[in-house]
């Protein structure tokens, strides 16, 4: 997948750089074409003569002198990078990523670019782990950003711990794990749905859940970053939608959830249920706001539609239908129930009773269940990491 590439390789000032000229060459070996960028304080490291020499290409450091190849260097390496890849990138050059600062080559670049960009963050293990740096780490995750996340293991600063660049065939390898993943979902639409519905009860309460949209927004972004039109149908939710959907439509109720996802069913290649959607609703709404009194408030609720239960009655062969399904308890015959039930592809079940899992977390614990009876389990994960799980799980039904 890296023949004919145009990689822009940013090398930064930490002890790491030297495992750069690896990943340039192993690049370069297969069929990429690699320019470089280098810092100041990364040339303290290794030299610029080095990764002329690796790349075949002239290294690009210093805004100010003319590089003969290019016009303005830059926007030049901008306008013709497939994808941007940082490695090592210390925490200086996370948070001027993150915040847009512009004061050298590298940056001006990584600003100017709309390619894919990589960051391997590698640093001593408190640095990395200060909440500072997690902090623009998330930023940049949040802005479609890639992190290779460091190894742990033997550190320059003399300690075992987290903060060690992978080494270089694990980065070469997610590079071209992202160009394959690019191309599969080429041409296909995916259709996600996303956060929680609400219930209006009168014009100013509503019934509703604890989902933040996290985990469907990050599918929907997965799935988009692997090349598929996605249209992501979202409840109420406080986040920034992913860039480059096809169409974002927002809804409240379940029953406006439902004229959404009918409407996009039928040309859907495969269809994501991640919103937690409301069974209830008021069978009365107030028109005006409900007075307080003295006396016991009882609300009639009644049966809203199930709609991925009317997916799965809908769906042709050709189409690969997923849905969730989140659990206090019995969570694997829950699970099993819905995924028979629903007549899905699979079912991803969600343990939403333990610490960092579920509604409004960062990461989920989850379970995946297949129609052959098969039970994968996973280990507390960020949501972006199991969203790239669950569309390989799709991508391994296609096959
Ligand atoms: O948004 P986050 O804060 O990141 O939280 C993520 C999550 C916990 C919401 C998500 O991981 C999750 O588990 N989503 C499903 C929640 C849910 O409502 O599960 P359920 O077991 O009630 O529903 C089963 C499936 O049927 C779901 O795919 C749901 O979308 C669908 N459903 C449910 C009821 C209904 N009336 N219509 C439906 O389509």
């Amino acid at each position: 997948m890296l023949k004919d590439k145009k990689i822009v390789l940013g090398i930064t000032g930490g002890i790491a750089a030297y495992k750069a000229v690896e990943i340039a060459s192993r690049l370069r070996q297969a069929g990429a074409e690699v320019h470089v960028i280098m810092t100041k304080e990364a040339r303290e490291f290794v030299t610029e003569l080095t990764f002329r020499e690796i790349s075949g290409n002239p290294v690009a450091s210093d805004m100010w002198t003319p590089v003969t190849q290019w016009n303005v260097a830059h926007i030049a390496l901008a306008r013709l990078a497939d994808l941007m890849l940082v490695a090592p990138a210390t925490a200086n050059i996370i948070s001027k990523a993150a915040l847009g600062i512009a004061d050298d080559m590298l940056t001006t670049t990584l600003l100017a670019t709309k390619a894919p960009l990589f960051f391997a963050p590698a640093m001593n293990n408190n640095m990395y782990e200060n909440p500072v740096t997690q902090q623009r780490i998330a930023e940049l995750r949040e802005r479609g950003c890639h992190i290779i996340e460091p190894a742990s293991g033997h550190l320059a600063c003399n300690v075992n711990a987290v903060g060690r660049l992978p080494e270089p065939e694990t980065i070469v390898a997610a590079i071209d794990q992202f160009f394959q993943g690019a191309e599969m979902l080429r041409g296909k639409k995916v259709l996600v749905t996303a956060a929680g519905t609400l219930e209006p009860i009168d014009p100013v309460r509503f019934i509703g859940n604890r989902s933040s949209g996290r985990m469907g927004y990050a599918i929907a972004e997965e799935a988009q970053q692997r090349g598929a039109e996605v249209v992501l149908i979202s409840g109420p939710s406080a986040l920034k939608p992913p860039s480059g959907l096809q169409r974002l439509v927002r809804v409240e109720t379940t029953a406006q959830m439902r004229e959404a996802v009918l409407s996009e069913f039928p040309d859907s290649d495969i269809i994501i249920k991640a919103a937690a959607v409301a069974d209830y609703r008021p069978k009365v709404v107030a028109a005006n706001k409900i007075k307080k009194n003295n006396a016991e408030l009882v609300l009639e609720l009644e049966k809203n539609p199930d709609i991925l239960l009317e997916l799965g009655k809908l769906k042709k062969s050709e189409q690969i239908l997923v849905g969730f399904a989140a659990e206090t308890q019995n969570l694997l015959e829950y699970a099993k129930t819905k995924l028979e039930k629903k007549n899905l592809d699979f079912i991803v079940a969600n343990d939403i009773t333990k610490p960092d899992a579920g509604f409004n977390t960062e990461t989920n614990l989850i379970k995946i269940l297949s129609r052959d009876g098969r039970i994968e389990e996973f280990p507390l994960l960020s949501k972006h990491k199991l969203a790239a799980i669950i569309l390989d799980r799709i991508m391994m039904l296609r096959q």
